[in-house]
């Protein structure tokens, strides 16, 4: 099977709505096959999430993996995703994304979100996340709305390439290799 390319800053699909996809449509090979493929690309990407535009399919879809690949569990897959912000300030941490490549900046997020929608077997999910993957949830849910990290900086003067980030701008609890968020 090919791999699957991540599409770069600049390609139509990261800046248009993503599609909802029927219930019907879930379950086709199709559907399941854009599954596998885009978690596969995470991993070879060593990202921590993909959503579906990043591969150039306009459909609301986007799987995460806090963990990195350490554990299949933690691969979450949600499709027609709604998210509410809980409570508390909005935390700012580093970003990338995969289609961004090489780029670090400052974006502020919510805490914790709740995640509704469908999982790959067309069953509800509704769960509640928080911290890195509340983080990596929302980037995600934006790249299907055409959203895209730069957009949700407050300071551009924040944003680095990756070697000067480390050499620079990362405090030293921020492992040198960190994952790119997806
Ligand atoms: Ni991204």
């Amino acid at each position: 099977m090919p791999q699957r390319q991540i599409v770069r800053l600049g390609h139509p699909s990261l800046r248009v709505p993503a599609q909802p996809l029927a219930p019907a449509q879930i379950e086709s090979a199709e559907i399941q096959a854009l599954i596998d493929d885009m978690i596969e690309a995470m991993r070879q990407a060593r990202g921590v999430g993909l959503a579906a535009p990043q591969v150039g399919e306009e459909v609301q879809l986007f799987v995460s993996d806090p963990l990195g690949g350490a554990d299949p569990a933690a691969v979450r897959v949600v499709i027609n995703p709604m998210l509410t912000p809980l409570s508390g300030e909005l935390v700012y941490d580093w970003e990338g994304c995969l289609s961004i490549p090489g780029l670090r900046g400052l974006v502020p997020r919510h805490p914790a979100v709740r995640v509704q929608g469908l999982d790959r077997a067309g069953r509800p999910v509704d769960a509640v996340v928080e911290g890195f993957e509340a983080r990596i949830v929302q980037h995600e849910h934006d790249h299907l709305n055409g959203v895209v990290f730069l957009d949700r900086m407050r300071d551009l003067r924040s944003l680095a390439f990756y070697e000067e980030w480390q050499r620079y701008m990362r405090s030293e609890d921020e492992p040198a290799d960190e994952p790119t968020i997806g």
